[in-house]
């Protein structure tokens, strides 16, 4: 939520910072800001992408060799230009970009009360950066010794940086719980609120740890604790690649993540795979875990979904119970939790506050942590006793596409090493899976190749709909799920996603004539005739069926409206195929619409606020 990019060196500071700001516009595109000092601080700012600042940078702003910038994903105070950041204190001399939420921001403006401060805008930041102003004087020899008494008393997370008028070569910044990496380079310093924008200008960076503040002055870094105690800056040389976060080609980063999918999975495979040492990472704590007493997984959004497919692969290859919780609701039900759990955090980006304060909350009872990230120098994945990389690249389009199979890969993974560990899996069955696993990225890149065609067929038929329900059982519930959650993000459409058994207790109430319905029905699956039932249950009350079925199920053709075969797979790997469809639909009725499919409305890439 909210990205924040900030340089302070030789250059010209505010074409870097645009182009930084690009790169972590997934953050939030709702409104974006740049500041500078040369010679005073200036402020532009813009309400929607930032395309919209960035063609209208006045020419002043040219040669500033500092400036800080900010994207913003709303959370106090509608998306409009006062309440994008940067803001600045009641005598404009000091600025400050913010990502996160300062939950006691009232008590700081109470402070406001006998003096003639007045906010402009709604939200916590502003109050936050006109209270340190407040602060600000004797007997605080400078600021960043203010900024440290106040963070100290400040409840939330954040991450923000600090410009100070009569200081033009230096920044200050700070977080607790929400992202800031600093890169040092031969011609100055780069913040950010993720790697990915700081990686073509330096490989040399400092994480900053919950409760610190770094000074950059005069070319020289500084950090602090909040009791302004100075500490070690460890900086590290990043050893990885830059993948490629281009379009190439394609219209949208969401069609390009969906054809990555193959590619990503082999890289996956290279990795995790070799010399059939699954997830080497994980060796040392096989024998913790495969005394684990429960498995709890925890995540949000699609990262939940892979989840819910893991519970179902995790029990039947290892017979552990396994249990899947959303994060959000994790944390604040006071849950419990024992020494020998092992807790399983899936993150895309690893970087999303309700998993990371579950996480928090499981450490305190001592259970293992395992992250399964796609950053492996996120948040999660340094606060977890071991994580693995998913290896999926940089995913850019909000809607999580090529993560979700990469996660499925590595759990499918962590079954097979747990099931041989403990026991309950053969050799030969083990085997068997993992063979069939080191196949799915040829199968898929064949499928995408002949698929496409006719899902967008489909999706123009569909375009028109306000409702759909996806069905699914067993281990295609969770694709039914993140079916009708790709639907909702990129095309608005309601959707709903549902066990098909549950059908018959409450949603069959929703189905009339026409009314669409997306039911996964494949002959591999053990219950196949069931859901041979519920199709007829839709079609005797009117609905519209499009079965996303076997190839070669010829039969089941006359019963549907529409169909999508996926090839020959076993059931156990096919939530990997029948996922593609469900990405595709979305994807073309999205484009169909002429929504903005990388960018929806509301939403951000990483979910940084609770
Ligand atoms: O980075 P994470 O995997 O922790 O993100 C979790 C969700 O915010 C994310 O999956 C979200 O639901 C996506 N927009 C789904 O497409």
């Amino acid at each position: 939520m909210c990205g924040i990019f900030c340089y302070i060196g030789m250059q010209d500071a505010v074409a870097l910072v645009m182009d930084g700001l690009k790169k972590l516009e997934y953050r939030g595109y709702d409104s974006a800001g740049i500041a500078i000092n040369n010679n005073g601080i200036l402020i532009h700012k813009r309400q929607g992408k930032l395309e919209a600042l960035s063609s209208s940078v006045p020419p002043a702003f040219r040669g500033s060799k500092v400036a800080i910038g900010h994207t913003r994903w709303a959370t106090h105070g509608s998306p409009n230009i006062v309440n994008a950041h940067p803001h600045v204190s009641a005598d404009g001399k000091i600025a400050m970009v913010h990502n996160g939420i300062i939950e006691n921001y009232e008590t700081f403006r109470s402070s406001f009360g006998e003096t003639d401060i007045q906010c402009e805008g709604e939200t916590d930041s502003e109050v936050l950066v006109k209270y340190i102003a407040l602060q600000y004087q004797e007997p605080f020899q400078n600021l960043e010794e203010v900024v440290a008494k106040v963070l100290s008393e400040v409840q939330g997370s954040y991450s923000l940086v600090i410009m100070e008028e009569s200081k033009p070569h230096k920044i200050i910044a700070a977080r607790r719980g929400s992202p800031l990496v600093v890169g040092r380079s031969d011609d100055g310093y780069y913040l950010a609120s993720d790697i990915l924008p700081i990686l073509p200008h330096t490989r040399k960076v400092v994480y900053l740890e919950d409760g610190e503040i770094v000074v950059i002055e005069n070319n020289q870094l500084q950090i602090f604790d909040f009791s302004y105690q100075q500490k070690q800056a460890e900086f590290q040389y990043l050893n990885i690649d830059l993948h490629s976060a281009d379009k190439t080609g394609y219209k949208h980063y969401m069609l390009k993540e969906i054809h990555e999918q193959p590619k990503a999975l082999r890289r996956g495979h290279g990795q995790q795979m070799s010399n059939d040492n699954l997830l080497p990472e994980l060796q040392p704590f096989m024998e913790t875990i495969s005394k684990a007493g429960r498995i709890i997984i925890l995540g949000c959004g699609t990262s939940w979904h892979a989840g819910l497919v893991a519970e179902y692969v995790i029990e039947k290859l290892c017979r552990v119970p396994v249990e899947v919780e959303y994060a959000s609701e994790f944390r604040y039900r006071d849950p419990v939790i024992y020494a020998d759990d092992v807790i399983v955090a899936l993150s895309q980006s690893g970087e999303t506050a309700d998993t990371l304060v579950a996480l928090e909350e499981a450490k305190k009872h001592g259970a293992l942590l395992y992250g399964v990230v796609n950053v492996p120098t996120s948040s999660i994945a340094r606060l977890v006793d071991v994580y693995s990389n998913i290896f999926a690249g940089p995913e850019i389009s909000v809607a999580s596409t090529k993560a979700f199979i990469c996660q499925l890969n590595a759990l499918y993974l962590f079954a097979i090493k747990l099931g041989k560990y403990n026991g309950n899996l053969s050799p030969d069955y083990s085997l068997s899976v993992l063979k069939e696993l080191r196949q799915v990225p040829d199968i898929l890149k064949n499928y995408l190749s002949y698929i496409v065609y006719r899902i967008k067929n489909i999706a123009m038929i569909y375009s028109h709909v306000n409702h759909t329900l996806f069905l699914g059982r067993g281990l295609q519930f969770p694709i039914a799920l993140e079916g009708a959650l790709k639907l909702k993000e990129v095309s608005y459409i309601h959707a709903e996603g549902y066990p098909a058994a549950e059908m018959k207790h409450g949603p069959i109430a929703l189905i009339e004539k026409g009314w669409p319905v997306i039911i996964i029905a494949l002959k591999s699956d053990p219950h196949y005739k069931k859901v041979l039932s519920n199709i007829e249950e839709i079609k005797a009350r009117g609905g519209s069926v499009i079965g996303i079925i076997s190839e070669g199920d010829e039969s089941i053709k006359d019963n549907v409206e529409n169909w999508i075969e996926i090839p020959r797979i076993s059931f156990l790997l096919s939530p990997m195929f029948t996922v593609i469809p469900m990405q595709l639909l979305a994807y073309y009725i999205g484009l169909h619409k002429g929504c903005d499919i990388d960018k929806p409305r509301n939403l951000a890439k990483s979910v940084t606020v609770e």
